[in-house]
C-alpha cells in the first residue's frame, strides 16, 4: 500500500516538473525521489562544500533541490552581481516559510516579500537609523564596557554581548541594559534564535501540515510557533510602550524612538504608528547581536597573531594619542583599524550564506532555467576567499592584504561587503555595524593587550585547527582571554559605569 503510494507521489512529482521545466537546470549532486538532496546537505562548512561542488562542476551556481523546494547557491562574485545585483528587481524576494506565517512575524521587514510596505520600511529605517543619532550611543556604550571587562574578565564574550545589545538598546529606545540577564537583551536573542535555529522546517516542505492541530502528536513546531508568536509580539511592543510611558513621565532619554514618537504626536510623521513601531522593533531584533561574532572573531584573531595586535596599536596611538580614548573624530583615519576590521568580516563572515533572496519571476541563467520562486544564496563566504579578488592566501588572516606597502589603503581590493549581503536586500544596518565594531575595537585596543585565546581544555587555540559554528549565523568557538591594562591606560578606563537610563 505505502510503496503504491510511494510510486504515485513519484509519478505525479516527475509529470509536474517536467511539465514546468523550460531549459535544463544548473548542475547539483543527482539527490532520490521525493527527497531530492536531503541526504547531500552539508553539515560541515558548508560555504566550502557548495563552492567546491561549483568548481567540480565548472560552474558558478549548483542547484539543491528539497521537497517542494529548489535553492540555487551563487558561488562566485560574477554571478551574484549577475542575478543578485544587476537583476535586484527580480531577486529580492524573500522565501516563503509556511513556519514563520504560523509564528505571525510578518512585522519583520527583513522577512517581508519585495514589494510597497517593504520598500516603506526599509526606507524610513535607513533615513532615521544613521551616524548622527546612533554615534553617541555606540560610543558609550565602548566605554561602558571598559570596567565590564576589567571587573569580570573571564567569559568576556558575555561582556561583549552585552555591549553590543547596549549600543543597538540605547541608539534605539535609549535603554541600557545593566546585565546580560536583562529582559531586553534576552528578548531578542531569543526571538533572534527562534528565527535561525531549527530551519527549514517539515512544514516548510509540506504546507499541507499546518492543519494538524497543535494538541496532534508530532506537531511540537504548531506549539512552538504559538510560543514564538507571542514573544515576537512582545518584541515588537515591549520596548516601545515602555519608552512612550517614560515620555509620558518626562524621564526619556533622548533616543531614535523618542525623534519618531514626537514626530508621530505631532503628526509630523510620513507613516503610520505600527510602521514606526515595527521599524525601531526591527532595529532592536536586527541590530542587538549581529557585532558579538565580529566582535569576537576580533579578540580571536589579536589574541592568536599579537604581531598583528601590536601593529594595529600603533597605529591607532599614532592618531589618538596616549591620553585620551578614540572618538569618532578619529574615524577614517587609521587605515590599519580599518584593514582588520575588513579581514575580521572577510575571514569569517557572520552569515557566511547570507539571508536567502528568492526569485519573483521565471529566468535563465547561464542557459539554465531558473524557475519562480527559487531560493536564491549568494556564497558570501566563496567570495571573500576568492584569491582572483582578495589576493593571495585567501585562507589566512592577513589585514595587509588590504593595504598598500606605504600602509594606506589599496583601493584594488574591495571592502569585505559580501559579509552585508547583496543587491536590493543588502543590509541597512551597515554603517550601524561598521561603526559599532569600529568604535568598539579602538576603544579596547587602546587600553587593553589581549591575551591568547584559551579553549575548553585550558590550551591555546591552535589557528590551523579552528572551527567557526555551522549556523546560519556563525560564530568562533568558545574560548577565554585576558585583557591586560596597557601602561599609562590606567586613567583613560572609566572607574564607574554610567549608565543612560
Ligand atoms: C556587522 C554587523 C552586521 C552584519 C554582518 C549584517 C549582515 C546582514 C546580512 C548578511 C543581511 C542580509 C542581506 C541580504 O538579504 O542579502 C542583513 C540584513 C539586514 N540587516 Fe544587517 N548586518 C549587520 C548589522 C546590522 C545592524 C546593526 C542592523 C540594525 C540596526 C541590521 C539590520 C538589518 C536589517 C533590517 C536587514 C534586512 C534588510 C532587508 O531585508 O531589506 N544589520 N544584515
Amino acid at each position: 500500500m505505502l510503496s503504491a503510494a510511494l510510486f504515485i507521489c513519484t509519478l505525479i512529482l516527475t509529470v509536474v516538473l517536467f511539465r514546468r521545466r523550460k531549459g535544463p537546470s544548473p548542475p547539483g549532486p543527482r539527490g532520490w525521489p521525493i527527497i531530492g538532496n536531503i541526504l547531500d546537505i552539508p553539515t560541515k562548512d558548508p560555504w566550502k562544500v557548495l563552492q567546491k561542488w561549483s568548481e567540480d562542476n565548472g560552474s558558478d551556481v549548483v542547484l539543491l533541490r528539497l521537497p517542494g523546494i529548489r535553492i540555487l547557491f551563487l558561488n562566485t562574485h560574477r554571478s551574484v552581481q549577475d542575478l543578485l545585483v544587476k537583476r535586484s528587481k527580480i531577486y529580492s524576494d524573500r522565501p516563503k516559510s509556511t513556519m514563520l506565517e504560523l509564528m505571525e512575524i510578518t512585522w519583520v521587514f527583513a522577512l517581508m516579500p519585495y514589494g510597497t510596505t517593504w520598500r516603506e520600511h526599509r526606507r524610513i529605517f535607513m533615513r532615521e537609523f544613521n551616524i548622527e543619532t546612533v554615534r553617541p550611543h555606540a560610543l558609550q556604550s565602548a566605554r561602558r564596557l571598559l570596567p565590564r571587562l576589567l571587573n569580570s574578565p573571564i567569559n568576556y564574550a558575555r561582556q561583549i554581548r552585552l555591549s553590543s545589545a547596549d549600543a543597538i538598546l540605547s541608539a534605539t529606545y535609549g535603554i541600557s541594559p545593566k546585565s546580560e540577564e536583562d529582559h531586553f537583551v534576552c528578548l531578542a536573542e531569543s526571538m533572534s534564535s527562534a528565527l535561525t535555529d531549527g530551519h527549514p522546517y517539515l512544514v516548510d516542505m509540506f504546507p499541507i501540515l499546518k492543519h494538524i492541530p497543535a494538541w496532534f502528536p508530532g506537531a511540537k513546531f504548531k506549539r512552538q510557533a504559538l510560543e514564538w508568536r507571542s514573544l515576537s509580539y512582545d518584541v515588537q511592543n515591549e520596548a516601545y510602550e515602555h519608552v512612550k510611558s517614560k515620555m509620558e513621565g518626562g524621564t526619556a532619554v533622548p533616543c531614535v524612538a523618542t525623534n519618531l514618537i514626537s514626530s508621530l504626536q505631532s503628526n509630523s510623521l510620513d507613516c503610520s504608528e505600527s510602521t514606526t513601531r515595527n521599524i525601531l522593533a526591527e532595529a532592536y531584533l536586527g541590530g542587538a547581536g549581529v557585532t558579538v561574532g565580529p566582535l569576537c572573531s576580533f579578540m580571536l584573531t589579536m589574541g592568536l597573531f599579537p604581531e598583528i595586535q601590536a601593529k594595529a596599536h600603533t597605529a591607532l596611538i599614532d592618531v589618538v594619542g596616549l591620553d585620551r580614548l578614540p572618538d569618532f573624530s578619529d574615524f577614517g583615519k587609521i587605515p590599519y583599524i580599518d584593514a582588520v576590521i575588513n579581514e575580521v568580516l572577510r575571514w569569517n563572515p557572520l552569515a557566511p550564506l547570507g539571508v536567502f533572496h528568492s526569485v519573483t519571476q521565471d529566468d535563465y541563467y547561464g542557459g539554465y532555467f531558473i524557475p519562480k520562486g527559487t531560493i536564491v544564496c549568494g556564497n558570501a563566504w566563496a567570495l571573500m576567499h576568492d584569491a582572483s579578488i582578495y589576493g593571495p592566501s585567501p585562507h589566512n588572516f592577513n589585514p595587509e592584504r588590504f593595504l598598500l606597502p606605504d600602509g594606506t589603503r589599496n583601493m584594488a581590493i574591495p571592502d569585505a561587503d559580501g559579509a552585508f549581503g547583496f543587491g536590493g536586500r543588502k543590509c541597512p544596518g551597515r554603517a550601524i555595524g561598521r561603526d559599532v565594531i569600529w568604535i568598539s575595537i579602538a576603544t579596547i585596543l587602546c587600553t587593553y593587550e589581549i591575551g591568547e585565546p584559551i579553549g575548553e581544555d585550558g590550551k591555546c587555540l591552535d589557528p590551523a585547527k579552528i572551527q567557526y559554528t555551522n549556523s546560519l549565523n556563525s560564530r568562533p568557538p568558545y574560548f577565554d582571554c585576558t585583557f591586560t591594562v596597557r601602561p599609562g591606560a590606567e586613567a583613560l578606563i572609566p572607574t564607574e559605569i554610567k549608565e543612560v537610563a
